[in-house]
């Protein structure tokens, strides 16, 4: 079973013999392994349940790190870089040999950001190797937020969870590449739309731009529970399901209809998107784990981090959408 505690120098033990650590960032929990040692990634796939056509994100320490595993790093990536990291954005580069092609699923370009989290970052320059993760659930199910959500579903498949408390971002990075000089959004997250463009201009989605490449974590029937999900106007929903036993993941208010018990505010102290990204995923989880037969959902505001918390619901909650 998984220890959870916070010495860093048994993860860097650990990590340095090839083994796979659950890692806290600002966003979600990862589950690292030596991005250079093949036999270490491959233990991330395997613990995961992960297949290996979905490629991995890697981790560095620094900038003058990035540049030992990619060929070049284009002059307007590079200021996107200086100006976000240690942050919440994942830029795609050109990567060296030295990167394992499972990492990225055989793509020529990898993923990479620098995680801003006091404990990885200390972790990250005691190691002299960059780190590979994905985030640390099985494939196609929630994100972790906290350790014990890591120990939830993976503690009997790795040694050690590096607690750093909640994630306090609680919604994967925003994911950029650059078709030569043009900026692609390839998935939405904790970096926002609004603020990406003012640094650097109008921003293209992967999906509208053609050839894109298509990846799971951009795919639908992704970050799902296990109860059904069905998103919409929640007064329309509860009357819709009323012979069944509901609970609901709210944005401000609570319904009358429903036991309050069985209902989850995503934003309650403060009312703000960035609460509800912070929650969002425990809030799923919980949901999951009551004695009901359906979560119903609503989106949020379409602006800012409601982007990204609207695509999680959405993904969320695809897989339980009946064909059209
Ligand atoms: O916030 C995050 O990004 C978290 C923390 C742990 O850093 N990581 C994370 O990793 O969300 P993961 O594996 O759950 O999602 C990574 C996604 C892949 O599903 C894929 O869509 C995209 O990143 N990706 C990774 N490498 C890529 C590549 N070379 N080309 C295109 N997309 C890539
Ligand atoms: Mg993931």
């Amino acid at each position: 079973m998984a220890i959870i505690g916070s010495n860093i120098l048994q993860a860097q033990y650990l990590l340095a013999r090839g083994e796979v650590v659950a890692i806290p960032t600002e966003t979600v929990y990862g589950l690292a392994g030596n991005a250079y040692n093949e036999q270490a990634v491959s233990k991330i796939f395997t613990i995961k349940q992960r297949p290996t056509f979905d490629p991995l994100i890697v981790h560095a320490s620094c900038l003058a790190q990035v540049e030992e595993f990619v060929t070049h790093f284009p002059a307007k990536a590079y200021e996107l870089a200086e100006h976000c990291w240690p942050g919440p954005l994942t830029i795609l580069l050109p990567k060296k040999a030295i990167i394992p092609d499972l990492v990225t699923a055989g793509f020529d370009r990898v993923a990479v950001r620098i995680p801003d989290h006091p404990l990885t970052l200390a972790l990250l320059q005691a190691l002299p190797f960059p780190l590979a993760a994905p985030s640390a659930n099985p494939f196609g199910y929630i994100s972790p937020t906290t350790p014990q959500h890591v120990h939830d579903q993976l503690g009997d498949k790795i040694p050690y969870i590096l607690s750093g408390q909640a994630c306090k971002l609680g919604i994967e990075s925003t994911i950029i590449g650059f078709a030569h000089t043009k900026p692609i959004i390839y998935r939405l997250g904790s970096m926002s739309l609004e603020a990406l463009e003012q640094l650097i201009g109008p921003l293209t989605m992967a999906h509208d731009s053609p050839g894109h490449l298509q990846t799971p974590g951009s795919l639908v029937g992704h970050y799902s529970p296990h109860k059904i999900l069905k998103i919409g106007t929640i007064q329309t929903l509860i009357s819709q399901y009323q012979d069944q036993r509901l609970g609901i993941l709210t944005f401000d208010q609570y319904y009358k209809e429903v036991d309050p018990e069985y209902q989850v505010r995503l934003a309650p102290t403060t009312g703000s998107l960035e609460e509800a990204a912070t929650n969002l995923f425990a809030a799923l989880r919980k949901l999951d784990q009551m004695p009901i037969d359906l979560i119903l959902g609503t989106y949020v505001p379409n602006i800012k981090l409601g982007r990204a918390i609207n695509d999680r619901l959405t993904r969320a909650a695809a897989k339980f959408m009946e064909p059209r």
